[in-house]
């Protein structure tokens, strides 16, 4: 069996976004919302990778759902009968949130890290060998992210031969819905750049303008775009949870990711939205293998906003494709889309490819596919949130927001804030110079310490 996976969702955001999550991955495997088997088991995949398995064949997912107030994790709770497990739950003891403050979510979790860690080894003693662990998060509030931040340190430095994937939801650089965002986002960015080991982006407004032309409803809410994002990552886990020929473990997933450790952002896209994934989805018209490899490539379907639009290049690029395919169109089409992107000189210019099986209990039967790239083009997410960041900071402007929570971490948050930014730039370098031949010839290529977290 391949190695365990270990989810933590963190905060309203974390916690909405990892309920669909599971009942996704709960539909997919025929489990129950109360963890019992609804199907055949000979049929139903390997979901012990995301969930134990009991004596008495219930299925509890290896989740920890972590909120500082008790309103979402109570509601996850309620609407899934007995499907968590109670110890792993974890609300706050003084009962409100972070207040949109990271440093009061971080604060708060290197109070309770006992607590944590402990839920996590009791989890761990259910593994027969845990391949990594992934934090379902906004960036923007004060949980998710500061509280977040805190695990991914901890993480890191307890469990370093794990591998740490995040998805990571990135807020609006347009129309802040919380004006300190910024900050929370530079400080989580500090922490995703140095802890993670691969961190799929994506963004609030990208996601609404999704939603809205794939949901067949009127008033799309930011709930809606929850179905996307849990479709990405249940998709993610799709061929090791249902084996076919390749990709049957994170690590291999990672490591046609990710050439190079530090450049670690990933962007997703899928199409077409379907029945088994979203609630009201719009028709579409039958698509083949051919058809899907190269709509993949439209930026519109990318779940961040496409915002530098000329010399983005690739440094890997990994689809995944769902349904009853030629071999023969799959390669005309690959060929195609290659001729279309452009990749960084020193990795081969391949689109890799990843079949999935259909589970079971899918309706549809057209062709679907997940394009996820490792792409230059983050760049202009980041130079943006940088530009908000910029505007606050040049004032000053809300930082006594920060200094209580953060005296009591001993922490100077002006030094703090401006660490992360320089290593938010530093990335940012580092992307450009990925573009070029010398990117490679001038770093030092044989460091073992380089390397994935991979056991
Ligand atoms: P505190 O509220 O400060 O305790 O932190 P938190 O981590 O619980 O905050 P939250 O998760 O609400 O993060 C705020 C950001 O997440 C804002 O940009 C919201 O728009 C966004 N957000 C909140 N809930 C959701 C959700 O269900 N889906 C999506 N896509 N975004 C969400």
């Amino acid at each position: 069996m391949p190695g365990e996976i270990l989810t933590i969702s963190a905060g309203q955001c974390g916690n909405q976004v990892g309920e669909q999550y599971w009942n996704q991955l709960c539909k997919e495997h025929g489990i129950s919302s109360n963890g019992t088997l609804e199907t055949d088991e000979s049929t139903n995949g390997i979901p012990q990778v995301f969930f134990r398995k009991s004596g008495n064949s219930r299925f509890t997912p290896r989740a920890l759902l972590i909120d500082m107030e008790p309103s979402v994790v109570n509601g996850v709770r309620s609407r899934n009968d007995n499907l968590f497990n109670p110890r792993n739950c974890y609300i706050s003891p003084e009962g409100r949130g972070a207040g949109n403050i990271w440093t009061q979510g971080f604060e708060h979790a290197t109070r309770h890290v006992d607590e944590f860690l402990d839920m996590i080894d009791k989890e761990l003693d259910f593994c027969d060998s845990l391949e990594s662990f992934q934090l379902i998060h906004s960036v923007s509030g004060g949980t998710g992210s500061g509280l977040g931040s805190f695990l991914l340190e901890t993480l890191s430095d307890r469990y370093s031969k794990k591998l740490l994937q995040t998805h990571s939801i990135f807020p609006d650089t347009k129309t802040s819905d919380v004006v300190v965002q910024p900050y929370n986002v530079v400080l989580t960015l500090k922490r995703l750049i140095q802890e993670a080991d691969a961190t799929m982006v994506f963004d609030n407004p990208a996601l609404m303008s999704i939603a809205n032309s794939n949901l067949d409803i009127d008033d799309v809410s930011i709930k809606e775009t929850n179905q996307l994002i849990s479709t990405v990552i249940s998709t993610l886990s799709s061929t090791i949870r249902f084996p076919s020929y390749s990709y049957n473990s994170t690590t291999s997933i990672l490591s046609t990711l990710i050439p190079t450790p530090d450049l670690h952002f990933l962007i997703p896209s899928y199409t077409p939205f379907t029945q088994d994934f979203i609630s009201h989805p719009k028709q579409f018209r039958k698509t083949t293998g051919y058809d899907i490899i190269l709509e993949l490539l439209d930026p519109k379907l990318q779940m961040i906003r496409s915002r530098n639009t000329t010399n983005n290049m690739n440094l890997s690029v990994l689809d995944f494709i769902r349904g009853d395919v030629k071999a023969t169109d799959v390669q005309k089409a690959l060929v195609k889309a290659q001729q279309r992107i452009q990749f960084v000189p020193w990795t081969g210019s391949t689109i890799h490819l990843a079949l999935a099986a259909r589970p079971p209990k899918f309706q549809n039967t057209n062709v679907t596919g997940m394009m996820v790239k490792n792409s230059t083009e983050i760049t202009g997410l980041f130079e943006s949130l940088l530009s908000n960041y910029n505007r606050l900071r040049a004032k000053n402007a809300f930082i006594a927001n920060y200094e209580e929570s953060a005296l009591e971490l001993n922490m100077d948050i002006k030094e703090e804030l401006d660490e992360s930014y320089q290593l938010v730039l530093n990335l940012i370098d580092e992307y450009s110079a990925s573009k070029t031949m010398s990117y490679v010839e001038d770093s030092d290529v044989d460091n073992p310490d380089d390397d994935l977290n991979i056991e």
